[in-house]
C-alpha cells in the first residue's frame, strides 16, 4: 500500500477500505494449521517463558489503548491468563509495582507515542520483560522492547486510526492463540480460531458492501447533540473505541458505557436528542444485552443497533456477520468507523487532520 489516496476522498476513507487487505498480511505466513497455532517469529520468548507468565499488562494510549483492552480479553479467554490493558500514561506517572512474572506488551500504531515509549523505558530499567504490538517496523518503541509482534497494517496517514486498530485486534488474537496453545487450549479450540481469523477477509468486506446503508444512516444521527455508546464485556472497548472514533472527527459529544452501568447514571441523560449505539455481540449475554434496549426504549431514546441479526428493539440495526465470538469484536467496530467517518462528512469536518490532534504524540 502507498500513500496515494488512489481515488479515495480522504485517507481515513482509503484506509478503511484497505481492510480486508490489511487482515491478510496480518495473518499471511503466521498460520500452523499441523499444530492449529501460530507462529509469531519476533516474539522471543519460549515456551517455558510463556508458561511462566502469571500476568499480562497491555500498555497504549486511544485507539492503540482500546485495541489493547479487546487483546486483554483475548488473553484471558483463549490462554487463561489474567490480562488487562491501561492507558499507558497513566501507567507510568502512578509508580506501578513492576512484577516479573507479569509479561508486559506495549501497544502502538507509530511506535513513538511519547508516554507509551516512557512506560517501556521505565518498565525496561525495573527490569521487566516487554514486548511491542507495534506497526511501525524498527521505531522506537519497537527497538526498545524485547520482542514483539508487528502488526502489518502498512501505513496509516489519517489522524484517526481505523485499519491499525483492526490490525492490532488481530495481532493479539495471534498472540493469544499463541499464549493459548502453550497452555490449555485444545486442538480443537485452535482450529476453531484459526478457521474464524481466515473467514475474517471476506467478513470485512461484506461489511464495506454496506457503506450506502451506514451513510443514510450517518446522516440520520449527524443532528445528536450527544451520542452514547454501549457493550458488555466484548462489546465494551468496541463501543469505546467507536465512541472515540465519533468524537474524533465529528466532534459530536459521545460516552461510552458499559451497558450495565448505564442504570448507574447515564440513563438520566438518554432523551430523543441523545441517542444510543448499543453493541450486541450474539454471545452468552445477548439476553442482558436485549434488556438494555429495552430500558433506553422506555425512555424514549433513539437506538442503532450493531448485532448479527436484526433487534426488534432498536430503531435501526446494522447486521454484521458472525464470527467466532471470541473474534467478533474485531468485526463490530467497522461499521462504526464507516458511521464516524459519514456523520464527520455530513458535518463538513476535517476528517483527516481532526482539530487539536496529532497522529502521534511524541512530546510529554
Ligand atoms: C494520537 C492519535 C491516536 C492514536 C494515539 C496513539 O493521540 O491521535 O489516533 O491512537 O496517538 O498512537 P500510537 O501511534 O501510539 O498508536
Amino acid at each position: 500500500e502507498s500513500y496515494d489516496m488512489g481515488g479515495h476522498d480522504t485517507y481515513m476513507h482509503k484506509e478503511i477500505s484497505e481492510q480486508a487487505d490489511a487482515v491478510d498480511r496480518v495473518l499471511r505466513g503466521r498460520i500452523d494449521d499441523r499444530f492449529a497455532t501460530v507462529h509469531l517469529g519476533g516474539l522471543n520468548l519460549d515456551a517455558r517463558e510463556a508458561r511462566a507468565v502469571r500476568r499480562v499488562k497491555i500498555l497504549g494510549c486511544g485507539s492503540a489503548y482500546h485495541a489493547g483492552q479487546i487483546g486483554a480479553q483475548m488473553i484471558e479467554e483463549l490462554a487463561r491468563i489474567p490480562a488487562d490493558a491501561e492507558p499507558a500514561s497513566e501507567f507510568r506517572y502512578r509508580n506501578p509495582v513492576v512484577d516479573p512474572d507479569t509479561l508486559y506488551i506495549a501497544v502502538s500504531q507509530s511506535g513513538e507515542t511519547y508516554d507509551t515509549l516512557a512506560a517501556v523505558q521505565e518498565l525496561k530499567r525495573k527490569g521487566a520483560r516487554v514486548l511491542g504490538v507495534v506497526n511501525v517496523v524498527g521505531s522506537a518503541i519497537a527497538r526498545e522492547t524485547d520482542g514483539g509482534v508487528y502488526v502489518h497494517a502498512g501505513p496509516e496517514v489519517c489522524v484517526v486510526s481505523t485499519k491499525c486498530f483492526t490490525n492490532t485486534a488481530v495481532a493479539f488474537a495471534l498472540l493469544a492463540l499463541h499464549l493459548g496453545r502453550i497452555r490449555d487450549l485444545s486442538v480443537a479450540d485452535g482450529r476453531r480460531i484459526i478457521d474464524g481469523l481466515r473467514r475474517l477477509p471476506g467478513q470485512i468486506e461484506e461489511i464495506l458492501r454496506g457503506e450506502e446503508r451506514i451513510a443514510k444512516l450517518a446522516a440520520a444521527y449527524a443532528d445528536a447533540k450527544s451520542m452514547m455508546f454501549v457493550g458488555r464485556v466484548r462489546g465494551f472497548p468496541v463501543a469505546r473505541e467507536a465512541s472515540l472514533k465519533l468524537k474524533e472527527v465529528s466532534y459530536i459529544h459521545a460516552e461510552a458505557y458499559p451497558a450495565s452501568e448505564l442504570k448507574h447514571g447515564p440513563l438520566a441523560l438518554i432523551e430523543p436528542a441523545v441517542p444510543t449505539v448499543a453493541i450486541v455481540p450474539g454471545d452468552d449475554l445477548l439476553e442482558k444485552n436485549r434488556a438494555t434496549l429495552e430500558e433506553i426504549k422506555a425512555r424514549s431514546g433513539r437506538i442503532l443497533a450493531v448485532a448479527h441479526v436484526e433487534q426488534e428493539k432498536a430503531d435501526d440495526t446494522i447486521v454484521v456477520p458472525a464470527n467466532e465470538p471470541e473474534l467478533d469484536p474485531v468485526l463490530l467496530g467497522i461499521p462504526l468507523q464507516l458511521l464516524a467517518y459519514h456523520t464527520a462528512l455530513a458535518l463538513g469536518r476535517d476528517i483527516d487532520k481532526p482539530r487539536n490532534l496529532a497522529k502521534s504524540v511524541t512530546v510529554e
